[in-house]
């Protein structure tokens, strides 16, 4: 069989709006597989807005997203979303394992209970993250870095190439970072797509391979060293960009 396209994800005159204002505006982006692709942009700049789109979450005014080049209303469950820890309820009696195996619901018939090959999933998925000595432990009794990895696993235990996480370095300490990012990079080496909200400017640079600047409107898709221009940065952050600078020259010292 021809493959369609290369493209994991194509977005055409992507447009959102919520009670008629808009969040995103005419974006146009192609994203190649295999890549491990930050989103960055200022507060309320519509990075959750475009991840949801992907996801098919939220309706577009106009526009179309394609998921390995079918229509997204058509593409369910090609790809795997891990929400920002604040929208997930921590207190939820549920373990560890558990939580990796809802990866799998939409493929355990609703008749059955899970099968080997779901329970083998989930806990290759912890082993992804490193949780597996944890598999028993309550969610809600985990450190927030944790609590991000299992979400990771459930999201791997899916078995999408295409992965989407929003801000998963909110909130964690760097040694959790860097756990975090070793799941990334490991996850792009066995063959996913990533899409990843970030917020940090300073380690947008070193941590993916492609930056997509967005603010309503797409400002630039590319190398990081292109996105990272002081014109176009200052365009999307206005005024926030000394705080940019500091950081870039606390880190040259
Ligand atoms: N459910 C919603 N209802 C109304 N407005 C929303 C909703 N979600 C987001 N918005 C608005 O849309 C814009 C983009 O939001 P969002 O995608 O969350 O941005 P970001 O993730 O970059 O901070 C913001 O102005 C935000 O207030
Ligand atoms: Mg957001």
């Amino acid at each position: 069989m021809i493959k369609e396209t290369s493209f994991a994800i194509e977005v055409a005159h992507l447009t959102v709006s919520y009670n008629a204002k808009p969040a995103l505006l005419d974006v146009n982006v192609k994203i190649e597989a295999d890549q491990l692709v930050g989103v960055i942009g200022p507060n309320g700049a519509g990075k959750s807005t475009f991840i949801k789109a992907i996801l098919g979450f939220v309706k577009p005014d106009l526009g179309t997203v394609k998921i390995q080049g079918t229509h997204v209303k058509n593409a369910k469950g090609r790809v795997a979303y891990v929400p920002q820890r604040g929208a997930v309820d921590w207190d939820f009696p549920i373990t560890v394992r558990e939580v990796a195996l809802m990866g799998r619901f939409q493929k355990i018939p609703w008749y059955t209970s899970p099968r080997k090959k779901d329970r083998d999933a989930a806990m290759e998925a912890l082993d992804m993250v490193r949780m597996t000595d944890f598999a028993h432990r309550q969610i809600g009794e985990l450190s927030g870095g944790q609590q991000q990895r299992v979400f990771m696993a459930r999201a791997l235990a899916q078995g999408s190439d295409i992965l989407l996480l929003d801000e998963p370095f909110a909130g964690v300490d760097a040694s959790t970072e860097r756990a975090i990012l070793e799941v990334l990079e490991r996850a792009k080496r066995s063959g996913k797509t990533l899409v990843v909200v970030h917020h940090d400017l300073s380690t947008a640079a070193e941590y993916f391979d492609k930056l997509l600047l967005i603010k309503q409107r797409l400002y630039a898709y590319g190398e990081p060293y292109m996105v990272l221009n002081e014109d176009l940065l200052s365009q999307v952050y206005e005024g926030k960009l000394k705080i940019f600078k500091d950081v870039v020259k606390k880190e040259e010292n």
